[in-house]
């Protein structure tokens, strides 16, 4: 654990989260709800999107989160994408970094900056079915089961050390919609557990 995260913690101060998200945005929603009922303590500083049509975009409005939109076509390369983020990051001074639906991989460089402070969640039992279409994909291998992966993030899509994760059944009647919305469900009580582990000194590094 970095040592100013813990220091920080033990004087009862809440860490600084920035959610990256290029969607829906129901974990972003899942997150604020559990900042507001006190599940969790941080402060939900910035959300990071990519795609100023998603809606998480107007969730993070109404809910008076500061947004930061960055479109990938509007810089020349992944490495000045990010550099913009950074940059623009640097205002909120940021402790962890949640994905949540961040539809991109993370260049390497970036990962090493925020090593260990990066998070992602993915509907599936990583290793298992990575990528963007996890749920269909379980179903169409006929798996017995699924469920979520709360993870750091490496330099590999959907990979790195594992904070949380839990199974989930799947039902011979289940359809893409009855699946999907069993899978949000446990996202959204993971996601906030995941934090509370990040921040109460739970997890280990080695
Ligand atoms: C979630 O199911 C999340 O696990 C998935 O995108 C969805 C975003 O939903 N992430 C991945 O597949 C990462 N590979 P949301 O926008 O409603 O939070």
């Amino acid at each position: 654990m970095r040592k100013g995260l813990s220091r920080k913690n033990n004087q009862g101060e809440s860490l600084n989260l920035a959610i990256f998200a290029s969607g829906n945005g129901s974990n972003f929603a899942a997150l604020i709800k559990a900042v507001r009922e006190k599940k969790i303590k941080v402060k939900l500083v910035v959300l990071v999107c990519d795609k100023p049509e998603a809606f998480v975009v107007k969730r993070a409005q109404k809910a008076k989160v500061a947004v930061i939109l960055v479109k990938r076509e509007d810089f020349p390369s992944r490495l000045d994408f990010e550099a913009a983020i950074i940059q623009r990051l640097k205002n909120y001074k940021i402790d962890l970094i949640a994905l949540a639906g961040f539809m991109r991989l993370l260049s390497p460089d970036f990962v090493k900056r925020y090593r260990n402070r990066i998070m992602n969640i993915h509907p599936s039992l990583l290793p298992v079915f990575k990528g963007a279409q996890a749920i269909r994909d379980a179903l169409s291998a006929r798996a017995d089961s699924t469920g979520v992966t709360v993870h750091f993030v490496d330099e590999e899509i959907d990979h790195g050390p594992v904070i949380l994760q839990e199974k989930i059944k799947i039902r011979s009647k289940d359809t893409l919609a009855s699946l999907e919305k069993r899978i949000h469900l446990l996202e959204h009580k993971l996601y906030p557990q995941a934090i509370k582990l990040f921040y109460s000194g739970k997890i280990k590094f080695s």
